[in-house]
């Protein structure tokens, strides 16, 4: 029997709970959110599509009991406020860092085994607060950030190859942010065929820079952030990891000196399994590929250093 805790049952933590029962990815998901009533519906409205979507995962919303959480394999964290129209994700530093402090706590004291996947934003932040606070091993806190902006990026792909998306490979690295992710054009493929050989360069960046600002189009749109594509991220996250599949998903972690880089989590890809994020594959980056790490590097470390301002590490 897996299960999985999803904390925060907003948008994207409603989204994440829904596709983790739909696709059958874990037979016990535990909804918790602050606010009295909210997950108790939505996972009651979930469940009631058990029959029509064909699945016998069980869903159940909890506010605040952190003891109904007990024992989860898996621990989802999308807690905080989402970002408007016009703000940065690293805006919203000062009110998620407490947020993403006090759950993470209060979520080991039930599982102390857990794997824990960070969505709150700032998202590399908020996963090196919680390896911070937390003290956990290193494979056992994994930030969902590359997943979701390698999917944005298979999909202004595709669509500018006008291709089924299934069929596009390509990894977006570096820091979940508008100006800090770096889309691995060079490394793109249509079925094995480098995209570089099918895109004109124009053609390409602009999906490089639709990509980048993938999120913060949506915000406009919207009018708060995105919630089925970064949903559906962390549920894919999670699926590698309880299933053992041993994916390769670019994810924020905490480095070693892999990528030059220590005392940061930032994305890169890694292999995710049953130990959380196995092993980092490394890439052999260009020159410049490797200065663009660099100042993605650079930059979520100054979000970081607000951590130390703000007291909350
Ligand atoms: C996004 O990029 C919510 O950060 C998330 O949509």
């Amino acid at each position: 029997m897996s299960k999985v805790t999803v904390v925060g049952a907003g948008n994207v933590g409603a989204t994440c709970a829904n596709v983790l029962a739909f696709k059958k990815i874990a037979d016990e998901v535990i909804m918790l959110d602050v606010k009295e009533g909210v997950a108790e519906g939505k996972a009651m409205d979930m469940n009631q599509t058990a029959q029509l979507l064909e699945f016998s995962s069980r869903i159940k919303g909890v506010t605040n009991d952190y003891a109904a959480t007990a024992n989860s394999d898996v621990v989802v964290i999308t807690s905080g406020i989402p970002r408007k129209p016009g703000m940065t994700r690293e805006e919203l530093i000062g009110v998620n860092a407490g947020i993403v402090k006090s759950v993470a706590e209060n979520i080991l004291k039930y599982s102390p085994n857990a794997i824990l996947v960070i969505i709150s934003n700032p998202m590399d932040t908020m996963t090196y607060l919680a390896s911070k606070v937390t003290g956990l091993s290193k494979h056992r806190i994994v930030g969902m950030g590359g997943a979701l902006d390698s999917s944005r990026f298979k999909y202004y792909l595709s669509e500018a190859l006008g291709v089924n998306p299934t069929e596009v490979e390509g990894m977006v690295i570096g820091g979940h942010g508008d100006t800090t992710m770096i889309p691995v054009a060079r490394l793109a493929t249509y079925k094995g065929i480098p995209v570089s050989d099918l895109l004109s360069k124009e053609a390409l960046d602009k999906v490089v820079a639709d990509t980048m600002v993938g999120g913060a189009t949506l915000t406009g749109l919207l009018g708060t952030s995105a919630w089925y594509a970064p949903g559906a991220a962390g549920a894919a996250v999670v699926e590698s990891i309880i299933h053992d599949q041993k994916k390769v998903v670019p994810c924020c972690v905490s480095l070693e000196g892999e990528y030059g880089q220590n005392d940061i989590c930032i994305g890169v890809p890694v292999v995710l399994g049953k130990n959380g994020w196995e092993k980092i594959i490394d890439l052999k980056l260009t020159a410049e590929e490797k200065e663009k790490f660099e100042a993605s590097a650079a930059a979520v470390r100054k979000t970081n250093n607000v951590l130390n301002e703000i007291n909350a590490i």
